[in-house]
């Protein structure tokens, strides 16, 4: 039986994180919720989550680093929903490190998924949003406007996600699609937690004495929450948020000293 609500969402990366923060914002705000990642248990545990609250949700694991697998992705919320009216492409995972021990592999996994997973997801939803008039938002990274020599891979990628993003809010002029970028600064999620833990075990102080140094470290105002991000996500694809367009919105406590 095919389920049609009012708006459905693709979230990418959604399993964990900043992704799964997402996925549970729209859900509670109503959407019919889609999402992917690669592991079958963490997706169904994200999508017990949405259920519990009365939220719609239905998920797909799948490498997006495989190049039929966006495809894949948008047929599937097709199938389940009926429509594409928001993809969130925010699946990601590139590797730091010295760059001259990063490998042209390291370089082509992390463009692989975060970049050409969000060009080839955006190409294979775009027919189903130019007939929703939906919306597009790309989570990228501060990395790409501050780039730093332990993140060449993804400084270059967040970089060329924001050029992407450009690109097709002019495409999403002619067809009627929006089309925006948020750069997150330092969010809270399970990475994050586990260098916090390394952190104010080194220090010998507490994991929130270890959140605060980093913070006056790094000179922002505070580590972000997923929730935030999923905050302004669901904002810019809501009914007062159609005035963002082609928008690259850092969202990072103040990391980004530059015009
Ligand atoms: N956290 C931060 O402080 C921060 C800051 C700036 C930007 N960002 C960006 O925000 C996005 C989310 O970050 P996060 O920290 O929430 O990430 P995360 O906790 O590491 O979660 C990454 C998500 O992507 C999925 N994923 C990884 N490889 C995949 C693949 N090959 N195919 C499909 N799904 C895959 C993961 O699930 P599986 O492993 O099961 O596939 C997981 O759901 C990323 O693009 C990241 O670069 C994060």
């Amino acid at each position: 039986m095919q389920v049609v609500s009012e708006k459905t969402a693709i979230v990418t990366g959604a399993s964990q994180g900043i992704g799964r923060a997402i996925a549970v914002r729209l859900a509670r705000d109503g959407a019919s919720t889609v999402l992917c990642a690669r592991s079958r248990e963490a997706l169904d545990a994200a999508v017990q989550e949405i259920r519990q609250t009365g939220g719609k949700a239905a998920a797909i694991a799948l490498d997006l680093r495989l190049p039929d697998a966006p495809a894949r992705l948008a047929e599937f919320a097709v199938a389940t929903f009926g429509r594409i009216n928001v993809v969130v492409n925010n699946a990601g995972a590139t590797k730091r490190g010295d760059f001259f021990e990063l490998t042209d592999e390291d370089w082509a996994d992390g463009f692989a998924l975060k970049f050409f997973g969000a060009v080839r997801l955006t190409r294979a939803a775009w027919p189903h949003l130019k007939a929703a008039g939906g919306s597009v938002v790309n989570i990228a990274g501060v990395g790409g406007r501050t780039p730093g020599a332990d993140f060449t891979i993804g400084g270059s990628v967040n970089a060329a996600m924001a050029t992407f993003t450009k690109a097709m809010a002019d495409v999403g002029l002619r067809d009627g699609v929006q089309v925006n970028l948020i750069n997150p600064g330092s969010i809270r999620t399970e990475r994050f937690q586990k260098r916090l833990v390394t952190l104010a075990m080194e220090k010998g102080v507490s994991i929130d004495a270890a959140e605060r140094q980093f913070a006056a470290d790094a000179r922002v105002t505070k580590i972000g929450d997923p929730s935030e991000i999923a905050a302004l996500v669901a904002f810019i694809v809501g009914p007062e948020g159609r005035l963002f367009h082609g928008s690259l919105i850092d969202m990072d406590a103040g990391a980004t000293k530059t015009v």
